[in-house]
């Protein structure tokens, strides 16, 4: 059985947005999860967070950057273009509970699976301040869709061409000590009206997470990251996802992907991505890829 390609364009450059019809996907997709795709029967297989679900119409939203060999052939296909496999949802579902005030922040190409977690949160009731970030405006997307996820929407950028200029982590940072300040003087006030801060979900490349994590630590709350090793088959048999949380081996695909951010050691996070790096950049002219693939070489 294959999935067909309903939509498909660039957002902003070398990052695409996709739709396929993938009902039975849809219909348990919860925000956090994932799906493990391969393009052909002999392809390589990627993991790609659902950044959006439709049960009604059968089909699921997906954000990829093209990164390596087999995203840039997945940014060369268009609609009506068919998917050999698409496996999920896959993982833990993302926690979804009445905190209060929850900060959520995405990074670059994590702004798309920050977005259904700050619907869901929102929904649930609580006071959602979202946070996303990247390099600069040209390559921010979903601006809209996560203004209306949210309570409040704070804008930034490395080199200051939209909102704040600088890095998610300093708003996070002025967030918290406002929260601080608040809780204080008002301390009768219920949750998220003082300011105070009850959760932060943060999602993007694993520099920004640790960032993050280093931040929020100090100031005693809950933070959660959502991480991105390196899968292959996603159902916990493989031990390509290991990651260390709290001293202990996990498997992102079956006891994640989102985990506590205090506990997570990033630099094995990062020195296990960097693992294949040569053998991506080898791999990684995205023109000539997608005209091998299209057969025109
Ligand atoms: S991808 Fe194989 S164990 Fe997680």
């Amino acid at each position: 059985m294959s999935f067909t390609i309903l939509k498909k364009h660039e957002l902003v450059p070398t990052i695409h947005q996709m739709e396929i019809t993938a009902p039975r996907v849809a219909k348990k997709a919860m925000p956090g999860q994932f799906v493990i795709l391969r393009i052909n029967e002999r392809g390589e297989r990627i993991p790609l967070t659902i950044a959006d679900f439709d049960v009604q119409a059968g089909t699921i939203t997906l954000i990829f950057q093209e990164i390596g060999k087999t995203t840039c052939q997945l940014a060369s296909l268009a609609a009506g273009g068919l998917i050999a496999d698409v496996t999920g949802p896959l993982g833990t579902p993302s926690t979804i509970g009445k905190f209060g005030t929850v900060v959520c922040v995405g990074g670059g190409v994590g702004i798309a699976p920050i977005f259904p977690i700050a619907r869901a949160l929102l929904e649930a009731g609580n006071r959602v301040i979202s946070i996303i970030g990247a390099r600069s405006a040209d390559i921010l997307f979903w601006e809209e869709r996560m203004d209306a996820a949210s309570s409040e929407l704070h804008i930034t950028t490395d080199d200051g061409t939209k909102g704040h200029h600088g890095f998610v982590t300093e708003v996070v940072q002025n967030l918290l000590e406002r929260g601080k300040q608040g809780a204080h003087s008002e301390p009768g006030e219920p949750d998220g009206h003082n300011g105070q801060i009850d959760r932060v979900i943060a999602i993007g490349p694993p520099v920004m997470m640790r960032a993050v994590a280093g931040v929020t630590k100090p100031f005693g709350v809950k933070t959660v990251v959502s991480l991105n090793p390196i899968m292959v088959d996603g159902t916990g048999m493989c031990g390509a996802c290991r990651v260390l949380v709290g001293g202990e081996t996990k498997f992102a695909c079956v006891d994640g992907p989102e985990f506590d951010a205090h506990e997570v050691d990033f630099t094995l996070l990062m020195s296990r991505l960097a693992m294949y790096l040569p053998e991506e950049k080898e791999a990684i002219d995205c023109k000539a890829t997608a005209e091998l693939a299209a057969g025109r070489q």
